[in-house]
């Protein structure tokens, strides 16, 4: 079972660079998230592992050994293409069983072509039957067997062909946003449906998402990328406390952490302020400073107890939580009117009254402050800090 190298991988269609120096180490077991927005090059990464689109430059290694020249069929993948494809005259069964029924027939008659007389024999055999059957009740495809794809709804046709890249035995799996045409509860489903088949046969998964929900749920370590380039290779846990640069800490976690000014009067947060209010606080040098704090950390006051005073200008209920959207009073005056930019955001109590152009404040624990350098946009090393 491989582990999967990269060593400065780029990738280029034509003048325009779409992976720029990829250099990661995927474990043999891990379940691996490649997490970034979309046109990052995820599915050209994966595609890359494959081999269906080969690599500009750099080495790509399986257990050490290089692969950039190999097949696509000596790789033994498994691979859900973001846009799936099943047989439409075969039933959702037939669809399932097909890898299984080809690598049967190749073993008997080394032939490529499977006639369908001989496909039906072979489907019926117990080992491909029982298989197919235990794949197509974890993706709750019991009832649907004898049907033909165009009779099954988006979900369902992504399900199948899930279905049918998880029947076989691979040494690596892909997984091109396999749960993106679900609805919100299936997708919850599938979730711990594929995390439950990665525990079961501890292979190799790289699984491919815009979605930080997945990402945080389903990963071992997350790899997060940006315009063709690594942002941060980390556990959930780490990538979420610890973002490696303003990036990351924005683009994982809803809402997004808040990235605070500090230093300049008129921009934000005074530094004597925090001095004063926050116990513990170690506040870094320099004047170009971002205060990273997650909207859970904030805690909300009505009143102007907390360092921070703030409007509120959004109040979002969600039945568990409440999500507080405001803006800090710069200088003197309070603004009364809701300003236009991006809201900073606090995750209160349900119970708690909020209401909106509200003046407030808020507070936050030194231990939860991450720092940033607005200029590089990287995280102060915390020894520094
Ligand atoms: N065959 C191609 N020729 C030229 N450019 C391409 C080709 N395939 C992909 N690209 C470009 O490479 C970039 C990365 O594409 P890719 O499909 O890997 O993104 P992605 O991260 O999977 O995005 P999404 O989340 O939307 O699927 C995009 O800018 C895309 O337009
Ligand atoms: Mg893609």
């Amino acid at each position: 079972m491989p582990s999967i190298t990269f060593e400065n991988v780029s990738k280029s269609f034509r003048d325009t660079q779409v992976i720029t120096s990829f250099d990661a180490q995927i474990e043999d077991g891990e379940f691996v998230v490649l997490l970034g927005p979309s046109g990052c090059g995820k599915s050209t990464l994966l595609r890359m592992i494959a081999g269906l689109t080969d690599i500009t430059s750099g080495t790509m290694r399986f257990d050490g050994e290089v692969v950039n020249e190999w097949e696509v069929a000596e790789r033994r993948l498994a691979f859900v293409f973001q846009s799936y494809a099943l047989y439409p005259h075969m039933t959702v069964r037939a669809n399932i069983a097909f890898p299984l029924v080809m690598a049967a027939f190749k073993r008997w008659y080394h032939v490529p072509v499977v006639n369908s007389i001989a496909r039906r024999t072979l489907m019926r055999s117990p080992e491909i039957s029982e298989r197919t059957a235990r794949i197509a009740t974890a993706l709750e495809l019991d009832q649907l067997l004898d049907r033909r794809p165009v009779q099954l709804s988006g979900g369902q046709r992504q399900r199948v062909a899930l279905a049918r890249a998880l029947v076989r035995d691979p040494a690596i799996y892909l997984l091109d946003e396999p749960l993106s045409n679900l609805d919100a509860k299936l997708r919850t489903q599938m979730r711990a449906q594929i995390t439950g088949l990665h525990r079961e046969v501890g292979r190799t998964f790289v699984y491919v998402t815009h979605d930080q929900v997945e990402a945080m749920t389903m990963a071992t370590r997350i790899i997060v990328m940006d315009h063709g380039a690594i942002q941060q290779i980390g556990t959930p846990d780490e990538i979420y406390r610890s973002p490696a640069n303003t990036f990351v800490a924005r683009f994982v976690g809803a809402p997004p952490m808040n990235l605070l000014p500090i230093g300049d009067e008129a921009s934000g947060v005074r530094r004597a302020d925090l001095a004063t209010h926050v116990p513990g606080l170690a506040l870094p040098d320099g004047d170009d400073l971002l205060l990273g704090i997650r909207p859970e950390k904030l805690r909300f006051h009505d009143d102007a107890s907390g360092p921070l005073s703030a409007t509120v200008v959004a109040v979002e209920r969600l039945g568990s939580e409440t999500l507080v959207g405001f803006h800090l009073d710069t200088a003197e005056d309070r603004p009364r009117t809701l300003a236009p930019e991006t809201p900073h955001y606090a995750k209160v109590p349900a119970d708690q009254p909020v209401t909106v152009g509200e003046s407030c404040s808020l507070s936050f624990a030194a231990a939860d402050v991450v720092w940033f350098d607005r200029e590089t946009t990287r995280r102060l090393d915390p020894a520094l800090v």
